[in-house]
């Protein structure tokens, strides 16, 4: 059945969705929370404090091109929480295009911004649809302090790093595995991607704001060599990221090496199977809801060029709500005015770094950008 709603929330019942959900209700946005069981995703929309406040609706679908084109036929915005999207996004953003509608989603998953951007972003432009992948803590928090640097010319080269302290939730954890085994990661240099070794393992990183210093890796590679790439101010980009808890992040390569070894030889079906059995070894509830004095963030940019300089910091909290709210506003936008760009666009290219950053500070989440410039 076609929707009446401007707004479809795809993955409701999950964490992120469901903080979507919230926020969309402070924006006033009418919404369709779908999700593959209706129970769980009901259950979920029934927690939201204050939901009676907003017309709402919640419905099952099927995880398949025409089932979900049917569903956001008549809407104007999809909002996709189904991850690891390189597994699952393929049917839900065929079906925007069939349906017309823009697609946006929470994936930090730099293949799948790949693959967005080669098949699927000519005929999302063509509707004058934005195909936005990644609207998320991971990475668009960092894509703002990357151009607040950039807002000063002469800087080609970003070195950024994003931590965070909290726990994944399920679906970001099967979606750490199955990006760390399945996937090659790349940075940028003048322009083009290269590609970090297999085993480029853990990096020694100053984190600005403490005296410790922080355990990271190239995580996958994340979205900002792939958003930069094309970008004519920038022609090198590279990104680690990880979170603040050391002795946590000494276990991540060790449980990425043990998968890469079981996953060697096996079919692709088998690999996922093996992939998501693990990770729900490794966590199979949903977290706590976020608490400000404990879930921190932090994403620092050091920009450089031949003379001069730029850092940013954007200390934060709640990355998970950071995400929430940046895909409620950007669907509240969507209803009043075009995208700054339709087809393949990150958040900042499609709804302006600025503007992003006031909303992270209006709702709190994040305090006012530490920037040093030298000239
Ligand atoms: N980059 C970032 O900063 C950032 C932030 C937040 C989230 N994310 C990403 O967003 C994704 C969702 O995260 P989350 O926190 O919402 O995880 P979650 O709480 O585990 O929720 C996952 C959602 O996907 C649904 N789902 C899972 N497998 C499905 C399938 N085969 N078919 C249809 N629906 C399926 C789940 O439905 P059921 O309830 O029926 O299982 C649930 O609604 C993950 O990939 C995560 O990495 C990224």
């Amino acid at each position: 059945m076609a929707t009446t709603k401007p707004v479809v929330v795809y993955g409701a019942s999950g964490y992120t969705g469901r903080l979507i959900c919230e926020y969309l209700r402070e924006y006033n946005i009418p919404f369709v929370a779908a999700g593959r069981d209706k129970v769980r995703t009901q259950e979920a929309i029934d927690r939201i404090p204050g939901i009676d406040t907003i017309e709402h609706e919640v419905v099952e679908v099927a995880h398949e091109v025409e089932s979900l084109t049917e569903l956001f036929t008549g809407a104007q915005v999809v909002l996709n929480t189904v991850g690891p999207f390189s597994e699952y996004g393929h049917e839900v953003v065929q079906a925007c295009i069939r349906a017309g509608t823009h697609y946006l989603d929470t994936t930090g998953e730099q293949d799948w911004l790949i693959e967005c951007d080669e098949k699927y972003s000519a005929a999302m432009a063509e509707r004058g649809s934005v195909l936005s992948p990644g609207l998320a803590h991971m990475y668009t928090t960092g894509e703002i302090a990357a151009n607040i640097c950039l807002e000063t010319p002469g800087l080609d080269t970003l070195d950024i790093l994003v931590f965070w302290k909290g726990f994944p939730t399920v679906a970001s954890t099967k979606t750490i595995l199955v990006n760390a085994a399945l996937s090659d990661a790349f940075y940028l240099e003048q322009n083009r991607y290269v590609e970090w070794p297999a085993d480029a393992g853990l990096y020694d990183v100053t984190v600005p704001g403490q005296h410790e210093t922080g355990l990271a890796l190239p995580w996958g590679g994340t979205s900002h060599p792939v958003w930069f790439r094309k970008d004519p101010r920038v022609a090198n980009v590279k990104a680690l990221g990880g979170v603040f808890d050391r002795q946590l992040m000494q276990g991540v390569p060790l449980i990425v090496q043990s998968v890469l070894a079981q996953v060697e030889g096996l079919s692709d079906a088998d690999k996922y199977k093996l992939l998501h059995d693990t990770a729900e070894s490794v966590r199979s509830e949903m977290p706590p809801r976020e608490n400000p004095r404990i879930n921190t963030s932090l994403d620092s940019v050091h920009a450089s060029g031949p003379l001069g300089r730029a850092h940013c910091v954007i200390h934060g909290n709640c990355n998970y709500k950071q995400t929430g709210v940046l895909q409620a506003y950007a669907a509240f936008s969507l209803l009043q005015q075009a995208p700054r760009r339709v087809g393949f666009a990150s958040g900042c290219q499609a709804f302006g770094h600025r503007e992003l950053l006031g909303v992270l500070r209006s709702f709190g989440l994040v305090m006012e950008p530490v920037v040093t410039v030298y000239r």
